[in-house]
């Protein structure tokens, strides 16, 4: 049996398509596999939002090669695959610059894998387009393993941060149907999904066509469709834009049990002048009575933002402001970056770069708040009797791993038969990454 190998860099809209290339081969009668060196087909799927992350797939590509040369002194051929947004961006550059890479294949095609992999033993091919088809309507069913699934409902971002790479190298705002995501839902929830994480570049503007063809439907409609499905227990969405949190959608966080209590609200910075450079369009206090209203609606929500340091100009003071609005939200989990200039982007032309030791040492101070607050919010949770949506078995055996309704993990001792169902359970003990606990004595409803 042919096999094909797929690593995939960066968000979970990758790790999405990454599952869904898998599908596409296995359909072609492909298994699956963790060794790159039986692979018969190796598919990259890369990151483009900052430079580290381009780079690496240079440095992965290089290895291949080898490896490819070795396979071919054993009569083995191997088909090298670049997909992803690096692919998007870069196209043909990446051929001219990896010899050893058959095929170039953007985000939206890769549906047309097969076809691709067949051309190219008649020469490299790049697709990069935009097709008119809707990839979505021919990729097979979904072998989906797993309690917990991440469901593309939204690509592409409008929003033009001064930064980001995306609305270049995943183009304009398009959302499913309501229709098509509800098909995908039901399939994932026979196949013993009780999780599901709508995700997209900028979800919250999801605008899809609506069941009865109408007006078109908000996330809040999209969510309260997807909790109807018997099966599906909790629904989660990401990544949002603080200017697309509609009243309806912060009404859905008090109304709708299935839509569990977390948000992931990147912010970038907390000062105005910064985030008007970044062209955020919104100030740091707008973010804080956003996040007051988010509150109002669901007092427990757990909150997570994404940061950037270092963005051209940010003074010493500006970067405090950023640390001040941090202090005063408190985040149960956040990513924090250096800010890296990326090709075509607006910020890339700007001339006043903060020094890369100055933005080492703002990501450092950024990080040990945001770490200070993560541990704060663990070690709260520990006597807590909480729900955990078991996903899969422990590090040790007999125990079982799975998150809570506020994404925190744990690990406790359970029967390997209680993954999929939501069990009570009592925190014992908060660790570093994980909390410890132990089955309460009521089973929650399931
Ligand atoms: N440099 C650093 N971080 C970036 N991000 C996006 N573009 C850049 C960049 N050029 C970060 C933002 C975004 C997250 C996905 O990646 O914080 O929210
Ligand atoms: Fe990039 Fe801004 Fe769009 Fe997010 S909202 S994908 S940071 S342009």
């Amino acid at each position: 049996m042919k096999k094909a190998f797929v690593r995939s860099y960066g968000c979970q809209m990758n790790a999405y398509d990454a599952a869904r290339m898998a599908d596409v081969l296995g359909q072609q009668g492909y298994a699956a596999t963790d060794s790159v060196e039986e692979a018969d087909v190796v598919i990259l799927n890369t990151c483009h939002i900052r430079e580290k992350a381009a780079e690496k797939v240079y440095s992965e590509l290089g290895r291949l090669r080898v490896l490819k040369g070795e396979r071919k002194r054993a009569g083995q051929d191997t088909r090298i695959v670049v997909a992803g947004c690096v692919a998007q961006a870069e196209g043909a550059e990446i051929l001219a610059r990896a010899p050893a890479v058959d095929v170039v294949v953007g985000p939206q095609s890769y549906h047309r894998l097969p076809l691709l992999l067949d051309q190219s033993r008649a020469g490299r091919v790049v697709d990069t387009e935009f097709p008119a088809e809707d990839k979505f309507d021919h990729l097979p069913t979904r072998r989906s393993k797993g309690v917990s699934a991440f469901l593309t409902v939204q690509e592409g971002c409008d929003k033009f941060c001064a930064f980001c790479v995306v609305p270049y190298t995943r183009g304009a705002e398009v959302s499913r149907s309501v229709a098509s995501v509800v098909a995908e839902a039901r399939k994932l929830a026979e196949a013993g999904v009780r999780e599901l994480t709508l995700i997209g570049q900028n979800v919250n503007a999801y605008h899809g066509e609506s069941l009865t063809g109408g007006a078109a439907a908000t996330l809040t409609d999209l969510i309260r469709a997807v909790a109807a499905i018997p099966g599906i227990a909790r629904i989660r969405y990401t990544t949002s834009h603080p200017n697309d949190m509609g009243d309806d959608l912060i009404r859905a966080h008090a109304e709708i049990p299935g839509l569990m209590p977390y948000l992931h609200l990147p912010v970038q910075s907390g000062s105005d002048r910064v985030l008007a450079a970044m062209n955020r369009k919104h100030t740091g206090d707008q973010y804080r009575r956003l996040i007051e209203r988010i509150r109002a609606a669901r007092p427990d929500i757990a909150l997570s933002s994404d940061f950037i340091v270092g963005f051209p100009g940010e003074t010493d003071a500006e970067f405090e402001e950023t640390m001040r609005l941090v202090a005063e939200i408190g985040f149960q989990s956040a990513f924090s970056f250096k800010y890296s200039p990326r090709p075509g982007t607006p910020a890339a032309a700007r001339e006043d770069a903060v020094p890369e030791s100055v933005k080492s040492e703002r990501l450092a101070a950024l990080q040990g708040l945001l770490d200070r607050q993560r541990h704060a919010y663990q070690n709260a949770a520990a006597g807590q009797v909480t729900d955990v949506l078991v996903e899969k078995t422990g590090r040790h055996p007999g125990q079982v791993a799975g998150k809570t309704p506020h994404m925190l993990a744990v690990q406790f001792d359970a029967p390997a038969s209680t993954i999929g169902s939501i069990v009570a359970v009592r925190i014992v003990e908060a660790g570093t990454n994980s909390l410890f606990g132990e089955m309460a004595p009521q089973i929650a409803a399931a």
